[in-house]
């Protein structure tokens, strides 16, 4: 058998034209919805992921402010650029781009961002308001996978999913959110012995650990919906996941490819998170007046 490819591209295609109407209307209505992304320093990585969420944006209609920092900036000032962002009224979201340098903590700058601009979905209060289930802004990449897995017309309830990698920003939250969605959630990581044994358990796989095609034929079990949300570069400059896309599709019922599948859902939760930002603000800016 050989697995359906989940078009991430063409799924996202389709809500940023959504996003794109709902940003006119709100325009109409006199708001912008506006985003600034902060880049401090000069990773390759970083600089393209930044360019693509401003394109994206410009796409939407939505007001994008790209700001780049030297990587000799303190966190001192780094803390005031983003309390700055936080009075700004032509901004609904802020970003600051991760990994920030050494010198800096990201969860001092994380908790910084006021939690109604936290459009990344990294602000503690948003993280625990997504754990218990109550109204946030829910995490890109997770919310961009959920997406992805119930376009497939899989139902996650009752399934065991089997999350590998444990980081904040993919494998613990989306363990949460399919939790929320009543899976039985295994998240497996690097202390974990025999990996396979788990791993073929999974009716869905989610694979986030950034590392070039860990995952083989012989970690999944046949009809297993995977996901694949590493990113990471081989020779000849390519990009490939952590999951070897040609044997694994083999097996798989459904898969994602690396590039085109989970990423540019990342960006597209990230618009439909920006305008929310703007709508919460109209509706606190109606109730005061
Ligand atoms: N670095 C890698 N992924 C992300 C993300 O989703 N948000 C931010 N802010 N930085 C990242």
């Amino acid at each position: 058998m050989s697995a359906k490819i989940i078009d991430g591209k063409q799924v996202a295609k389709d809500i940023r034209e959504e996003i794109r109407l709902e940003v006119e209307q709100l325009k109409r209505s006199g708001v912008q919805p506006g985003l600034a992304v902060v880049l401090v320093g000069e990773d390759p990585a970083s600089q393209s992921y930044v360019k693509a969420k401003a394109k994206a944006c410009e796409e939407a209609g939505i007001y994008s402010r790209v700001i780049r920092k030297s990587e000799a900036i303190t966190e001192q000032e780094l803390l005031k650029l983003i309390q700055e962002l936080n009075e700004d009224e032509l901004i609904h979201g802020i970003l600051v781009q991760l990994p920030l340098p050494k010198h800096i903590s990201e969860d001092a700058v994380i908790q910084a961002i006021h939690p109604e601009k936290d459009v990344d979905g990294f602000h503690p209060i948003n993280v625990g308001n997504m754990v218990i289930g109550a109204p946030c802004y829910l995490p890109c990449t997770p919310h961009g996978i959920i997406e992805l897995i119930k376009r497939t017309g899989t139902s996650i309830s009752g399934k065991h999913a089997v999350v590998v990698g444990r980081s904040n920003i993919v494998g613990k939250p989306v363990s949460m959110l399919l939790l929320q969605e009543n899976a039985t959630v295994s998240v497996c990581h690097s202390r974990t012995p025999d990996l396979g044994a788990i791993t073929r358990q999974a009716d869905i796989l989610v694979v986030a650990v950034g590392k070039a095609n860990m995952i083989g034929a012989d970690h999944v079990a046949p009809g297993a919906v995977v996901i694949d949300v590493g990113v990471n570069r081989v020779e000849g400059n390519k990009l490939v996941g952590d999951v070897c896309f040609d044997e694994v599709k083999e097996v798989a019922s459904f898969i994602t490819p690396v590039p085109g599948g989970v990423g540019p859902m990342t960006i597209t939760m990230l618009l439909k998170n920006t305008v929310e930002a703007a709508k919460l603000k109209r509706i606190q800016e109606k109730q005061e007046a």
